[in-house]
């Protein structure tokens, strides 16, 4: 299927319009007029509040707060091509769904604005007004209907009427072609100023920035990169609703390791049979969820000690460790980031148990210090105190370094088999909260309501001299999803064992 388009002549064509080349879309006027008529009256989508939406006004209040009397534009990010007419699957932007509660394909090019109004007089009581300009579905009198390969409701279906939208997330709904003249709405001297959340839209954000140049930039004002942050800064501390959203994100995570496992004798069977660990996890993840939540990383044998191996290509030899970092994006958009390293016959080695066991303790020392007023490095330095530890005992560190002596800034050594940090934050983006700032972020104190990982590793590879030939070709990673509690944390990744003695009494059940 490819784009209908109008022949030309040749001479007349530049090329932009060299798609037409190839595919013919009819012009006459009996078609025009045949096409868009004898329809049954439209059925209606009948969307209601989502679940997200009761959350999402508290989550609009706190950005309000942060950022009084500025407009604020959070674009949903338009279609990216794929080649020519064809696109991706349409993802919108994290700020955009948490802060509307959008998830799956809602909505292409739709734009969340935050209007500023009198001090507390906004929605909630806040200082903004928010309103959401959408592309709504077009009547079957407009040429969009049919011949819109982007946006049509033959091509791609039926879109939300505005009234749906609004029905969806309790949020005021606007025709796209209004948010022009909403944007420009007192802007300039004295008035209002404009920020955008980057990387979203560049149409948007070009609008944006015209706008601005128009109304003369003032040398002081706040600029884009706040509104950046703080969108980002606002997804730390998850609320209710997102923790269940979390939960149920590992749940089907699980389940997809599961199903790999049930699938390893085929896999071990198959010419490339991370290819058929990766599909199976997948298949698990677009039938359960919405996606995966960034690429499965499918590693057999040396091809773990790679740490985003994502080609996924290789053979599954007897004896490997099969390193799986999967984690499956539920319909919300939430996603689990998991990984076990799993000994593909049912048993590890001697080697690969002692390399597991070393990463574990080090989970379990994160574990032991993830909570309230603990500091974020702190979860890191803990793992790393048994990284280097066992590390030292095993004579890998360099003449005369010790344990202590790698930890130190000025040593590190030890890093050489973990080049990866312990934790990120965790949530609609898989590295959540990216755009915090330091402070907030490596600095910052843990809280009720974090979720983050803990996932330390060991990489050996296969032509690394320092290590004894056994080690070689061996990595191992163990990660877990884990929120911060009143007390303490909680593993939400618990039901997926963890121990080496449980991982073989796991695999043995699902053979
Ligand atoms: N799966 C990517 C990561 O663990 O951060
Ligand atoms: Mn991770
Ligand atoms: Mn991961």
């Amino acid at each position: 299927m490819s784009e209908p388009t109008t022949t030309s002549q040749p001479d007349e064509q530049g090329t932009a319009d060299r798609g037409s080349n190839r595919s013919h879309r009819p012009a006459s006027t009996a078609f025009k007029n045949f096409v868009m008529s004898q329809w049954a009256p439209r059925a209606e989508l009948g969307l209601t509040a989502s679940a997200a939406a009761p959350h999402t006004v508290s989550r609009r209040a706190a950005l309000s707060e942060r950022l009084p009397g500025v407009r604020l534009v959070i674009p949903a990010g338009s279609l990216k091509t794929r080649s020519n007419d064809t696109d991706y699957r349409f993802r919108p932007h994290s700020a955009f769904a948490h802060l509307t509660g959008l998830g799956t394909d809602r909505e292409p090019d739709a734009v969340l604005v935050l209007h500023p109004v009198e001090s507390g007089s906004g929605d909630a009581g806040a200082n903004h007004h928010a309103v959401l300009y959408v592309r709504p579905l077009a009547p079957r009198d407009n040429e969009e209907f049919y011949a819109d390969a982007r946006y049509g409701e033959f091509w791609v279906g039926a879109r939300p009427s505005l009234a749906d939208v609004e029905a969806l997330t309790g949020i005021e709904a606007r025709h796209i072609d209004e948010l022009g003249d909403a944007l420009a709405k007192d802007v300039g001297d004295g008035g209002v100023h404009l920020l955008v959340v980057t990387g979203a839209d560049d149409a948007v954000e070009s609008l944006v920035e015209e706008l601005r140049l128009e109304a003369g930039e003032d040398e002081n004002a706040l600029t884009d990169e706040k509104l950046v942050e703080v969108t980002s800064e606002l997804r730390l501390v998850k609320d209710e609703y997102e923790i269940e959203q979390m939960r149920e994100a590992v749940a089907r995570t699980i389940e997809g390791f599961e199903a790999v496992i049930r699938a390893l004798p085929a896999a071990k069977e198959h010419r490339r049979g991370e290819r058929v660990v990766e599909t199976t996890f997948d298949g698990h993840a677009r039938l359960e969820g919405n996606a995966v939540g960034y690429e499965t990383i499918a590693a057999s044998g040396e091809h773990a000690t790679t740490l985003h191996w994502i080609r996924n290509d290789g053979e599954i030899h007897p004896g490997d460790v099969l390193l799986l970092d999967g984690g499956v994006e539920v319909d919300s958009l939430y996603t689990a980031d998991v990984t076990r390293s799993l000994p593909v016959d049912g048993e590890y080695s001697d080697v690969q148990r002692k390399i597991y066991q070393a990463v574990l303790d080090a989970a379990d020392a994160a574990f032991a210090v993830s909570r309230p007023g603990a500091k974020f490095r702190d979860v890191h330095a803990a793992a790393m105190e048994v990284i280097a530890a066992r590390l030292e005992e095993w004579g890998f560190l360099p003449d005369g370094v010790t344990a202590a002596d790698a930890l130190a800034d000025d040593g590190q050594q030890h890093r050489r088999w973990m080049v990866h940090g312990t934790s990120h934050h965790l949530g609609l983006d898989v590295h959540d909260c990216a755009q915090a700032r330091r402070e907030l972020y490596l600095d910052g104190v843990l809280e009720p309501g974090m979720v983050f990982t803990i996932e330390p590793g060991l990489y050996f590879k296969a032509d690394d001299l320092a290590v004894p030939e056994e080690f070689r070709g061996i990595g191992v990673r163990i990660e877990d999803d884990v929120l911060i509690t009143a007390d303490g944390n909680e593993n939400l990744s618990a039901a997926l064992p963890r121990r080496a003695e449980d991982i073989e009494a796991w695999m043995a059940s699902l053979r």
